[in-house]
């Protein structure tokens, strides 16, 4: 029932191999392998190309190239980032590295990818420009960034001027991919006329969208199914070349045709977090009340498609000041359109400003924490809009508390133990709330089931059990005899697993639907019936069905009254060697106020897991380009670096009992993105406690350190 911790149901399926990923389905028959094959250019077209070696290689059954690949639809940089066309193979020029250059399909895997190899392209190669650092030199970049981007309130460069006590810094955030352990996958199958694609998706009905725009079908001659989705963290929102190509490759060769994309093509056919330069002043009184925010970020954007992430949104909603100005502007390169990674915006936005205050407590003399309460705000600074279950002075005290906060040291490099330089550090978390229309159908069965069915998605988050248990308290039934059937597009639509949204979308619907069959069964039965399964079957022998509907942000009139987010904060214990500048996490605690938790199991693996990425955001991840060609310097998971087991000791989320009655009658808001959301901030400042030394380029390794640590006793 909700509130209640259940395992998942779909745990057992799951630890014994019977949950079928899109890439294992065996039910279309026998199919072919597909292998796609990269530019190895930055910049420049394709000269020449030779597939004479690859077609008479043993098993292959068709080699693809910009000359001969089939007409899709050119694309179109439509503000519908779902709907719009995704071609591949459509021309000799090289935009970006790793853009796909030759498409082989054989009998095996194998025989795929060893024709593949055998593809001759010779490229001319131009200078692009990859390095957005450079780009930035030498220029106050922020003070050209057009009204178009900025959020304006008073005046920030004349707050800035009276102080008395201001920050001012630049700190870099770079490159971040999703890699879930399951890889892109695509599984294609035509059948009279109508194309099956068993798919990792993330929102099944959008992706759809993508896709017959790409092939120029209806949407109705599409089955997109995603039954079981091995991780998502923004990468499989969008549609890419795997499951274009296969599509293709089935319907031109009449065979069902599998496509996985490599480990290394994550790197350059999905795409990536992009990387910021972000510029931020604060101003404060003596006693630490904020005058002034300003946040101005550039990002690496992709000309011909457009992508930027919102990292100065959350100056303008965490805290108040009367002085406010946010701007965001983009620098083109050669490299690959980002996408959504991870909480989109918050992550890196969060780790620079959360700095940046904590630099401010610091000038201040002031606890980071007491200043953090000082200019909470119950009003939306930005919308002026009251701000609904506003808790973050709660988690923020709450988390001092259990922590052990007033144990910090207070001077920065003043704590040791041997080798080990000690520092705590404290950051606040917020992330927006979204609501999206979403539709569910319930039926209830005469032998006794009830069965959800939703094209919402589980991507290794819970939804099959969440629903189950939501469904399972609206009806008052146990959650044994609830069947969750979800993620293909014959079934109603909802807004898929994306902006931490789902889990709030589809119990609302959920409930909603348990409503009207209740209603329906009191209409026969009275309200006082004790066997619902019973009345079912007495007055309805077909069994019972019944949708309901979650609006979306825009139609629900609490969103126009309220402004909504989740909330959190987190503090942080690290060691950092004295002489290597190594950076040990010791401890770490999460607290967050995120409406009501429907499963307090899933939901803190949930928040742990957002937690380890804000760790490895702070001291781990990034990718690199290389500025000569354009390439992924470290685009595999054996050099891009993410936290492992070592890296991670006991930490901890605690969720805040919240109900938030103004996001939905369940009060249930999204907790998937939150954990990620200034946990790599209060791991930044507690680095910056232990050595004194403040980092302000992330990720912070132990070359930036290892210059200022402190000289050895
Ligand atoms: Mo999320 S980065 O919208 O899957």
């Amino acid at each position: 029932m909700i509130g209640e911790g259940i395992n998942r149901i779909d745990g057992p399926l799951k630890v014994t191999g019977r949950a079928v990923y899109s890439y294992e389905r065996q039910d279309a028959g026998q199919p072919l392998y597909g292998c796609i094959q990269g530019a190895s250019i930055g910049k420049g077209r394709i000269a020449s190309i030779d597939t004479s070696a690859a077609e008479a290689a043993p098993g292959v059954r068709l080699v693809w190239t910009h000359r001969n690949a089939p007409e899709q639809q050119p694309f179109e940089n439509k503000p519908d980032l779902f709907g719009r066309p995704h071609p591949e193979l459509t021309g000799d020029s090289i935009a970006y590295y790793g853009q796909p250059v030759a498409f082989v399909v054989a009998d095996s895997f194998e025989q795929a990818s060893a024709a593949a190899a055998l593809v001759r392209v010779d490229f001319e190669a131009e200078q692009g420009a990859y390095d957005l650092d450079a780009s930035l030199a030498q220029k106050k970049w922020w003070e050209t960034i057009d009204a178009g981007g900025e959020s304006r309130f008073g005046d920030v460069d004349k707050a800035m001027a009276q102080g008395p006590v201001t920050v001012e810094a630049t700190y870099s955030t770079p490159y971040h991919f999703s890699h879930p352990i399951e890889l892109p996958a695509c599984l294609a199958v035509w059948k009279d006329g109508h194309l099956t694609v068993y798919v990792a998706a993330q929102m099944v009905n959008q992706f759809r969208s993508g896709l017959a725009a790409t092939l120029k079908l209806d949407r109705k001659s599409i089955t997109v199914d995603s039954a079981f989705v091995g991780g998502g963290f923004g990468s499989k929102l969008f549609l890419h070349a795997e499951t274009v190509l296969a599509s293709l490759a089935a319907r031109a060769l009449d065979k069902p045709v599998k496509v996985m994309l490599t480990r290394r093509q994550v790197f350059t056919m999905v795409g990536h977090r992009p990387a910021v330069i972000s510029h931020i002043r604060l101003a404060a009184t003596p006693d630490g009340q904020l005058t002034a925010i300003g946040h101005d970020a550039n990002m690496q954007s992709f000309g011909p498609e457009p992508w930027s992430e919102p990292v100065e949104a959350v100056a303008r909603s965490l805290y108040a000041a009367p002085n406010r100005l946010t701007r965001q502007t983009k620098t083109d390169l050669d490299v690959r359109a980002g996408e959504a990674v991870r909480a989109p915006g918050e992550l890196p936005g969060l780790l620079v400003f959360e700095s940046a205050m904590d630099e401010l407590a610091e000038k201040l003399g002031m606890d980071p924490v007491e200043l953090r309460i000082k200019n909470d705000t119950d009003i939306d600074p930005e919308l002026n809009l009251p701000l609904s279950g506003r808790r973050l002075a709660d988690c923020l005290r709450e988390g001092a508390a259990r922590f052990g906060w007033d144990q910090r040291p207070i001077t920065p490099a003043s704590r040791r133990e041997g080798q080990w330089l000690i520092g705590y550090g404290v950051a606040s978390a917020m992330r927006a709330h979204y609501q999206g229309p979403t539709e569910v159908k319930l039926r209830i069965t005469a032998d006794g089931r009830v069965v959800v069915f939703s094209d919402m998605t589980d991507i290794g988050t819970g939804t099959y059990t969440i629903a189950a248990q939501v469904a399972a308290s609206g009806l008052g039934v146990p959650v044994s005899q609830v069947s969750v059937e979800l993620a293909r597009t014959d079934y109603p639509a909802s807004q898929g697993s994306g902006g931490s949204w789902g889990a709030s979308n589809t119990s609302v619907a959920i409930d909603r639907a348990c409503q009207a069959l209740r209603e329906q069964i009191a209409g026969v039965a009275g309200t006082g019936y004790n066997d619902l399964f019973a009345e079912v079957r007495r007055h309805f022998p077909q069994g019972l069905e019944a949708s309901g509907k979650t609006l979306s942000s825009g139609k629900d009139p609490n969103y126009q009254n309220f402004s909504q987010y989740t909330y959190g904060a987190s503090f942080a214990e690290v060691g950092v060697d004295a002489d290597t500048g190594e950076v040990r996490l010791r401890r770490m605690l999460g607290v967050f106020a995120a409406g009501r938790i429907i499963n307090p199991k899933t939901a803190r693996s949930q928040l742990l897991g957002g937690m380890i990425w804000g760790i490895s955001a702070a001291l781990h991840e990034g990718a690199y380009v290389d500025p000569r060609h354009g390439s992924w310097v470290n685009g595999d998971l054996a050099e891009y670096v993410i936290p492992v087991h070592a890296d991670i000791p006991d930490i901890e989320a605690i969720m805040l009992y919240d109900h938030d009655e103004h996001a939905n009658h369940l009060g249930i808001k999204g907790i998937g993105e939150l954990g990620a959301c200034g946990t790599g901030g209060c791991v930044a400042n507690a680095v910056y406690n232990a050595t004194g030394v403040r980092v302000r380029d992330f990720p912070i390794t132990l070359g930036k350190l290892l210059p200022g640590l402190p000289a050895v006793a």
